[in-house]
């Protein structure tokens, strides 16, 4: 039997399934969403063993020579080593294919990286001008699955270099440095669980996309949005019933509702952008005797960007 060797684990591949089947048989996370070996997401790279040819189909010259494949195109016959792509993490360059003022104070941009990256909607990435600067982070709101290039809004910041950079000088064509995607704060496939998505201020971009994510991936049990702040700017395909639009002094009587509704009882909640509310509502929920493991906040600070 063929055997998959990720990281510590060592799993027996059941005939037929593939690379992807397996690793999410055992619970395994890895990035994947359309499963037709369309959208890249679910790209890791073989440090050993034969790859199947049809797994490498559609990729370019330099991923095959560097092992990479399409997890969910990728039946083993024999024993494989995978990984997932450390390019993920590191360093590299992207070329900006697009800005858009949205308002006085929100930019889109948008990025090509110089190789395929995994990721989903609602994790996060640094951007810097050059290499070796920490970078800034920022939200991804684009959707792998429907957009070639990576996409964030930027908020204008007082005093902050780079956020004026993007503003004022910033062109398509030039060249950034994105590294470190990353973060829990997404849509899970292998979750199932009632959905309950609020986004804050700058959150609200992000939220929205892990929604149409979750839509887009069949999602079978009840997903909500709830948004409080500006949503001038913000476009989304949902249904007009799975957005609600919140007063901030509203918050608490709102999420009693869903508490209270046998649909979302057992809700996961990813909360995401402006710290305040996002802590009220974490705290509330807490109170509620919510487990930890079923509220997923990220709030994003001033002066430490963490914004769409
Ligand atoms: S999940 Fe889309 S290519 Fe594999």
């Amino acid at each position: 039997m063929a055997e998959i060797h990720f990281g510590e684990h060592v799993l027996n591949c059941d005939s037929g399934d593939t690379a992807l089947d397996t690793l999410l048989k055992h619970n395994v996370q890895v990035p994947w969403s359309c499963r037709a070996g369309l959208c890249h997401s679910c790209l890791l790279q073989a440090t050993d063993g034969d790859i199947p040819p049809e797994s490498q189909r559609g990729l370019n010259e330099e991923q095959r020579s560097d092992g990479l494949l399409l997890a969910c195109q990728c039946i083993p016959k024999s024993t494989l080593k995978l990984q997932t792509l450390r390019r993920a993490l590191q360093p590299m360059q992207a070329i900006i294919t697009g800005t858009r003022t949205v308002t006085p104070t929100l930019l889109e941009l948008t990025f090509s990286p110089r190789l395929p990256v995994n990721y989903r909607p609602g994790q996060f990435l640094s951007l810097s001008l050059n290499k070796h600067e920490q970078g800034t982070r920022f939200t991804l709101i684009s959707r792998p699955w429907k957009e070639a290039d990576l996409r964030i809004f930027v908020s204008r910041k007082v005093g902050g270099r780079f956020s004026s950079w993007l503003f004022d000088e910033a062109k398509t064509g030039q060249i950034i440095w994105i590294s470190n995607i990353g973060g829990e704060c997404c849509y899970q496939p292998e979750n199932q669980q009632p959905l309950i998505i609020f986004g804050a201020g700058s959150g609200i971009s992000a939220a929205l996309a892990i929604a149409e994510d979750a839509e887009w991936h069949h999602h079978r049990s009840a997903a909500q949005v709830l948004l409080t702040g500006d949503i001038e700017g913000h476009k989304h395909t949902l249904s007009e019933k799975s957005v609600l639009q919140v007063k901030d002094s509203e918050l608490e009587a709102t999420a009693e509702t869903y508490l209270s509704s046998s649909l979302y009882r057992d809700a996961r909640w990813i909360l995401l952008g402006k710290a305040k509310p996002v802590f009220r509502l974490t705290s509330w929920l807490g109170e509620q005797n919510i487990a930890a493991h079923n509220i997923l906040p990220l709030a994003y600070h001033t002066g430490h960007s963490l914004s769409p």
